[in-house]
């Protein structure tokens, strides 16, 4: 062959294998999963991780006629390098959809990105009521404060609990759960005596203890975020506080699924309002919980979990629907409005907020088979954000 022609045929060669990846590329729809793998919010990455990839495992990796690609990244549950995460998941990666965020100022950064972008945000854990108004291209498949604090304010003075004090982390979903839960108390003819709040980093609940054991309370309201319940019930009992008189409330990310079974039996009869148990007797829960502890070393799935399961579930029903088609606008039309059968219980992803409709539950920590279990007593069905209402 002469050195032109070789050239030549080379050069033809390597356009043909850029063609062919072009090909690969179009065939190929990516899921950005950014979550916090390390540090203090890595059970909400685990959690998360593992119930994508289950759900991936059941449903299979090819989505109307595309192969299904998750990159995940972790983003150590810093907002700065979560918003670079998203920069390069959308700019070189480019990928169809962004999901994930397993704190608040997390899927905050990533707001405007998914913005500029037109990129969808499924956000599976976050929670603060206004995340959703951060972008229209943010939907969410995980809860928001609101939504299950005032169930548990409403149950509270039924059952002999007028003077709260409040203790929650310092940042939007704790300011949520104790404005929510303080103005429907009111309402119902109870009363916030105290409202304390501690830091995101590395809390200390001790002081803030001594402090409510002092000004004794009907019952302590808490929230703090996944993967901190543990430390606060620790506390709680070593203080004597539920000796002294006072009853622990909480929103159910304190008797965390995660956790609850190491609590030990100090947890018994903690009544926390929330929007999944692991216990929750459906069908469709027990084949989801089976599944999950048995492709996770026997790991038991928390609300995070659930969050990563039906996020995945509404991606892949809108690829579905739009058959890869129409970019991110298509994709997010197809995400609003979606009805299903959740492990949580029915749900809805309402297409005007973009936000989740879901059942909130009443339970109870109770022995279960030999152990801890948030047991449901009530449940409140079809709950909208309530922050949405203003
Ligand atoms: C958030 C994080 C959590 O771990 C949780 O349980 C609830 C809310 C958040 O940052 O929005």
């Amino acid at each position: 062959m002469k050195k032109r022609t070789m050239i030549r045929a080379s050069v033809a060669a390597a356009l043909l294998g850029a063609g062919a990846v072009a090909m690969a590329q179009d065939n190929v729809f990516k899921i950005g999963l950014i979550l916090p793998m390390t540090g203090q919010q890595a059970t909400t990455g685990r959690q998360i991780e593992a119930a994508a990839r289950l759900y991936m495992a059941q449903n299979g990796d090819s989505v109307a006629g595309k192969k299904i690609q998750l990159i995940l990244k972790d983003d150590t549950s810093l907002p700065d390098v979560t918003r670079r995460l998203a920069q390069e998941l959308v700019v070189n990666d480019k990928v169809n959809v962004l999901a994930g965020f397993g704190i608040t100022p997390s899927a905050m950064a990533t707001a405007p990105i998914a913005t500029q972008s037109k990129t969808p945000e499924v956000v599976m854990a976050a929670a603060t009521s206004s995340i959703t108004e951060a972008s229209p291209y943010i939907v969410r498949t995980s809860f928001t404060l609101p939504q299950v604090s005032v169930a548990l304010a409403d149950w509270a003075p039924k059952n002999g609990i007028k003077k709260v004090v409040t203790l929650v982390t310092d940042y939007g979903p704790g300011i949520d759960a104790e404005k929510y839960f303080k103005e429907r108390l009111q309402f119902n003819g109870g009363q916030v005596t105290d409202s304390l709040r501690v830091p995101l980093r590395s809390p200390d609940f001790a002081p803030f203890l001594q402090k409510v054991r002092d000004s004794k309370p009907d019952a302590l309201f808490v929230f703090v975020p996944s993967g901190a319940g543990a430390a606060v019930m620790k506390q709680f009992l070593e203080r004597g506080m539920d000796k002294a008189g006072i009853r622990l409330i909480a929103t159910g990310d304190v008797t965390d699924d995660d956790q609850l079974n190491d609590m030990g039996d100090g947890a018994l009869g903690v009544v926390t309002s929330h929007h999944y148990s692991a216990a929750h007797p459906s069908a469709a829960n027990k084949k989801f919980v089976e599944a999950f502890s048995k492709a996770n070393k026997g790991l038991r799935p928390n609300f995070m979990a659930v969050g990563g399961y039906d996020g995945m579930r509404v991606i892949y029903e809108a690829l579905k629907k739009t058959g890869g088609k129409g970019g991110g606008e298509a994709l997010l039309a197809a995400m609003k409005g979606q009805i299903f059968e959740s492990p949580r219980g029915p749900v809805f992803i309402d297409a005007q907020t973009r936000d989740i409709v879901q059942n909130v539950y009443l339970r109870k920590v109770e022995h279960k088979d030999g152990q801890l279990y948030n047991v449901e007593f009530d449940v409140i069905k079809d709950v909208k954000d309530p922050g949405k209402a203003k």
